[in-house]
């Protein structure tokens, strides 16, 4: 499996679009930037609503109708956010796939993150109808920001793990 990794890993980033970053002067930055701006829209927005969910912060908006406004900024950032991480991903990728953090991030963590997030967007509306957010909302919000703390823990020890 880890050699399959590998392979794919170095087939990657020989591509003409991988190679090209990496001999670049200046373009490995910018893909850095790209990653980071996507996830500033990603996590603020996430945190936003679980914090909405917490029953913390500004309580004149509901959490369903913070939710639906911030809706189009929150999924355009993960797709900038991906389009970033993938870029830099390409540029080492058979060092990454054997990378314990990131394959933590991106295999465990990611995916954890994702599912909490799209059950607390498909769950808000109903939760919303009682005039306090119910327990399930606390704790749901809590996990999916707990989630994400993980997420940002992991992609910083990527550099240091092996
Ligand atoms: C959506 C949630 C994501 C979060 C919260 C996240 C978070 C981060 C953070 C905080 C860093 C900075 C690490 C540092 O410079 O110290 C980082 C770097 C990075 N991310 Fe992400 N990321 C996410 C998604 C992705 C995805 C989907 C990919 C790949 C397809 C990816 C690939 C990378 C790579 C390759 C790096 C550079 C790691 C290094 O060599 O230091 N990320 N990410």
């Amino acid at each position: 499996m880890e050699s399959v990794l590998i392979g794919f890993g170095h087939w990657l980033q020989t591509r003409a679009f991988a190679t090209s970053i990496a001999e670049s002067d200046w373009a490995y930055p910018y893909v850095q930037a790209t990653h980071f701006v996507g996830l500033s829209l990603w996590i603020s927005t996430n945190v936003a609503l679980d914090l909405s969910l917490l029953g913390i912060g500004n309580k004149s908006e509901s959490p369903a109708k913070l939710s639906s406004a911030l809706f189009v900024w929150n999924w355009l950032g993960l797709a900038i956010a991906i389009t970033g991480g993938f870029l830099l991903f390409s540029v080492n990728a058979s060092m990454y796939v054997t990378n314990v953090a990131f394959l933590t991030k991106l295999g465990l963590l990611i995916p954890l993150g994702l599912a909490m997030h799209i059950f607390n967007q498909w769950k808000v509306r109903e939760w919303g109808l009682n005039p306090e957010m119910p327990v399930a909302a606390r704790i749901a919000g809590l996990t999916e920001l707990v989630l994400w703390v993980g997420v940002a823990s992991a992609a910083v020890s990527i550099p240091y793990a092996a």
